[in-house]
């Protein structure tokens, strides 16, 4: 019995490969440095389906339809009711989307992503949804959709810098998910809205808010020691710390932190984040002497998405619309083998009853 699932294989993938050893992550050939370096978000959708939908485009093309699906997708975003918070606004809109394994499911799914979410931002500022603008890029119209203003080309790169590193990450409970789901030939849909469902908790993708809620509790450099054994003593986790392949420095953070690096204004923000990195390595490394705890893709992802303006209550459905590349791409990885996921559990309950 493994109750975490982590000496389980349960699956042959072509789509990553998480070295928790030594610190690297493969997506598709391509380490994910270079991916984030130099990849937009339609080479990435590119990449990780191909194989998997007949007939999918070029990737001039696929831009091309994820423009007119945002475009269609927007006339659902008055049927989501109001007042939700991000990720439930996102699911509930995703949910009333087709549900199939086809190339126009999974183009709507990818599109629908910066559509709603940039809707619930606005939505919950009091302002009113804007419609999405086709002829921009899948990572510009979202920032435009949600701030109202076209995105210099440095922002929409970073923006895409953060959605191309977190497209796919192995077998993670989100993913893992989104396979269960599809093995029963549910649709893309269910699996991307399970996945979500996965992805909400804060020990998955919830990280990244609760990591600026730390940085701004912590804030001075002199609090940051005092505040973090304070935070271990009660038994908190830090977010942002810690993961369960990693046995070294998620390879995701550096590639992050380069991205917020290369937005201007960010130099102050980067450096105090750095003292409180230190701290809180220095403390969980005292604390945790034979388990060797590291940064986690989620502490310079809450810096990156601060820099664009993006609000922390979004931060979760941005990084959903990320994954859902991934989480469609294992969908339709598990569907080709044809094989249900029905794990068997050891019963402990009571003996039976004898008649
Ligand atoms: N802060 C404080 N203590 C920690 C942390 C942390 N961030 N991470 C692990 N620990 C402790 C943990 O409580 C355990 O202590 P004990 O033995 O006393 O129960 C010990 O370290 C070993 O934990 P582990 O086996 O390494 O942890 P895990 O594999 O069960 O959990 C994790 C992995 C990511 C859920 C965990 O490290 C965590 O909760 N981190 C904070 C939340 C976070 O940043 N999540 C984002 C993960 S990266 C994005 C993704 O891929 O989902």
């Amino acid at each position: 019995m493994d109750s975490g699932l982590e000496n389980v294989v349960a699956a042959e993938t072509v789509l990553s490969d998480v070295d928790g050893l030594n610190g690297r992550l493969t997506i598709r050939g391509y380490p994910v440095e270079l991916l984030a370096a130099s990849m937009a978000y339609e080479d990435t959708a590119h990449l990780l389906w191909q194989g998997f939908f007949e007939e999918l485009p070029d990737v001039a093309a696929l831009g091309a339809r994820l423009g007119s699906a945002r475009a269609e997708v927007f006339a659902l975003v008055k049927s989501i009711p109001a007042g939700l918070d991000t990720v439930r606004f996102l699911r509930t809109g995703w949910s009333l989307l087709e549900d199939d394994e086809s190339l126009e499911c999974v183009l709507r799914l990818a599109a629908a992503g910066p559509v709603f979410t940039a809707a619930a931002v606005r939505l919950e500022q009091g302002l009113p949804p804007i419609a999405p603008d086709p002829s921009l890029s899948q990572s510009a119209d979202f920032l435009r959709m949600m701030t109202g203003k076209v995105p210099t080309q440095a922002e929409a790169r970073a923006l895409d810098a953060y959605l191309v590193t977190v497209s796919d990450h192995g077998l993670n409970a989100s993913t893992f998910t989104a396979r269960v789901v599809a093995s029963t030939r549910a649709g893309l849909t269910s699996a991307a809205v399970a996945g979500l469902s996965a992805l909400k908790g804060p020990l998955h993708g919830g990280a990244p808010g609760p990591v600026l809620d730390m940085i701004d509790e912590i804030g001075t450099p002199q609090n940051a020691e005092a505040w973090i054994d304070e935070a271990l003593g009660r038994g908190d986790r830090l977010m942002g710390f810690g993961h369960r392949v990693y046995r070294v420095r998620d390879p995701r953070a550096d590639a992050l932190k380069a991205a917020v690096a290369r937005l201007p204004g960010t130099s102050g923000r980067v450096a105090f984040a750095e003292h409180i990195e230190k701290a809180v390595l220095g403390c969980l490394a005292k604390k945790y002497p034979s388990r060797k705890l590291e940064t986690n893709v989620e502490f310079y992802t809450a810096l990156l998405l601060e820099a664009l303006g993006i609000p922390r209550a979004a931060f979760t459905a941005v990084f959903a619309c990320g994954r859902v590349l991934g989480w469609t791409a294992h969908a339709q990885e598990q569907v080709s083998t044809g094989r249900i996921v029905r794990p068997r559990s050891v019963y402990k309950g009571p003996v039976p009853v004898m008649a």
